[in-house]
């Protein structure tokens, strides 16, 4: 097992505001506080059955890929090998979708009941192999385990009971007209939530009636495969989850297999462009959850320490490779000062390391391609004017790290401002009045998410009419629920994930 990186630890100390027009005055440099030292407490790893080499899972059977050829997944905060992944052919991908296509024919006519018994199997598996799920989740992507623990693995089996729950009540979902599945859905899906993806995937299909070939990125393919040993210990019949490994070009193939009737992305609204064009005159269905460049709207009448808290959890959760970040805040003028000086005295006390450490806020890029895109985006900030702000924080020797940012002096025109960065970067931008800042909110080819902050709630009412985004959070952010519709407006994809809306994604109706 890959030994951890020493955690670091940011500098508590004074950390002077950047203002939005203007230089750091005396007044900013105030000491921020107590400094606080932690002894590590790294999450054990010694309960890990990890496998030297994992191959296909097709049928129900892990299968070497028919060119024999495989690739390393590591583990981006040591950048040491965590096991050999098989990387798949147009002929595997061709058995797995025969595969899938076979399965579909039994269990698109189980009664409902029986497909809700074997998810809530899978529900109750992941539960009770949670703690292992959280740590190979955090070590083969980066993430801190105080959040694949506490939010990611519990929400992937919520996804499952959720789902279950509706299987034998679909007439339900979908009343005054007969549905049916559409057959086997080809699933690509990203690095920044691995099993989560999977899980808002899968367990729509699945109860549905559909079968599944799923894609895992390049990067974090491992929990899709310890997955796939769940579906064989939950005795699922053979074919109706396949997974297949490997890189761009086997989610290529995926999309366009003539066997397959749906396809569900997530990642890269270059990609689901690509995809889309690929797709189009097919029949095929689609659905796509790309990027975002949401606005987190702060007003002066907000509770100050909850926002700056929204704000940090908005940006920092998960490196801020999240496609719903508030990446984009908006302070309202009048309180921009002050605000900005409690939120860089709390960026300063972010603690950034081991992944594996439960102290953990900021862990590892997920990879050195994602570190070059956020390295080169926010060197362009600094070329076009913005101005920086990055705590004091020592990162490890290896590794992929960036430290906790942030940029003021913000034009909308900045890159900065308008391109989805992915990492731990936040622009500050103004307003004035709530019309500013709905349409500088709503400046932006990114429609997937956006936040408000302020204590009257007529006030919330209108900016969520008018913010063309598929969620708005009040006074909160992040927030996730498998009864809830997650999807976005414009070059954030269609199509929603979560809630009845989600499960229409996979059936005919009519
Ligand atoms: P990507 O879109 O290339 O990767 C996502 C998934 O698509 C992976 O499984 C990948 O193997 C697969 N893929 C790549 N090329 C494909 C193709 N031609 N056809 C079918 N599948 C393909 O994203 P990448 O390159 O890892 O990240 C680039 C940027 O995309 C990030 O910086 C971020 O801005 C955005 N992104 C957004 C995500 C989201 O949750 N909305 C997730 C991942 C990335
Ligand atoms: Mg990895």
């Amino acid at each position: 097992m890959a030994t951890s990186p020493p955690t670091t630890s940011a500098t508590p100390d004074a950390a002077p505001a950047p203002r939005p027009g203007g230089g750091h005055g005396a007044e900013d440099r105030r000491p921020a506080g107590g400094r606080f030292t932690y002894a590590p407490a790294p999450e054990a790893t010694d309960h890990l059955r990890l496998r030297d080499r994992y191959e296909l899972f097709i049928d129900g059977q892990f299968r070497p890929p028919a060119a024999g050829e495989h690739r390393l997944s590591i583990n981006p905060a040591t950048e040491e090998p965590l096991a050999e992944v098989a990387e798949a052919g147009p002929e595997d991908v061709e058995r797995a979708v025969a595969a899938a296509a076979r399965a579909f024919r039994s269990w698109s006519r189980l009664p409902g009941g029986r497909r809700g018994r074997y998810l809530f199997r899978l529900a109750r598996l992941i539960q009770e192999r949670q703690r292992e799920l959280a740590v190979v989740e955090s070590l083969d992507g980066g993430k801190p385990i105080r959040e694949s623990r506490d939010v990611d693995i519990p929400l992937v089996a919520q996804h499952f009971f959720y789902h279950a729950g509706w299987a034998d009540k679909l007439d339900h979902a979908f009343p005054g007209a007969p549905w049916r599945p559409l057959g086997v859905c080809g699933q690509v899906i990203p690095w920044n939530f691995p099993l989560m993806m999977l899980a808002w995937k899968i367990a729509p299909a699945l109860a549905t009636g559909n079968t599944v070939v799923l894609k895992p990125a390049e990067t974090t393919p491992l929990t899709a495969l310890l997955f796939a040993e769940l579906c064989q210990q939950a005795g699922l019949p053979d074919g109706v989850v396949n997974v297949v490994t490997g890189g761009g070009p086997v989610g290529a193939q995926l999309v366009r297999a003539p066997g397959v009737a749906k396809v569900a992305f997530t990642g890269s609204t270059a990609v689901g462009k690509e995809i889309q064009r690929a797709l189009a005159g097919s029949g095929k269905r689609l659905s796509l959850e790309l990027g975002g460049k949401a606005a987190h709207v702060v007003f002066d009448d907000a509770p100050m320490d909850q926002a700056v808290e929204g704000v940090i959890n908005g940006i920092y959760f998960n490196q801020g490779h999240v496609c719903c970040a508030g990446s984009r805040l908006l302070l309202q003028e009048s309180m921009a000062e002050p605000f900005l000086r409690r939120l860089t005295r709390r960026m300063a006390r972010l603690r950034v390391g081991d992944p594996l450490d439960k102290n953990t806020d900021v862990g590892a890029i997920n990879s050195r391609e994602q570190l070059g895109r956020i390295t080169e985006l926010v060197a362009s900030g600094v070329a076009q004017g913005a101005r920086l702000y990055q705590p004091p924080c020592e990162l490890p020797s290896r590794g992929f790290w960036f430290p906790p940012s942030l940029f003021t002096d913000v034009a909308p025109s900045h890159r900065i401002a308008r391109e989805e960065i992915f990492g731990p970067v936040l622009a500050v931008l103004t307003f004035r009045t709530p019309a500013e800042a709905v349409e500088r909110a709503n400046n932006t080819r990114y429609g997937l998410s956006a936040g408000v902050w302020t204590q009257s709630g007529a006030r919330i009412l209108w900016m969520s009419q008018r913010m063309r985004a598929g969620v708005v959070w009040a006074n909160t952010y992040n927030q996730f629920d498998a009864a809830a519709p997650f999807g976005g407006f414009r070059e954030s994809g269609f199509g929603r994930e979560g809630g009845v809306q989600g499960l229409a994604a996979y059936v005919e109706r009519g």
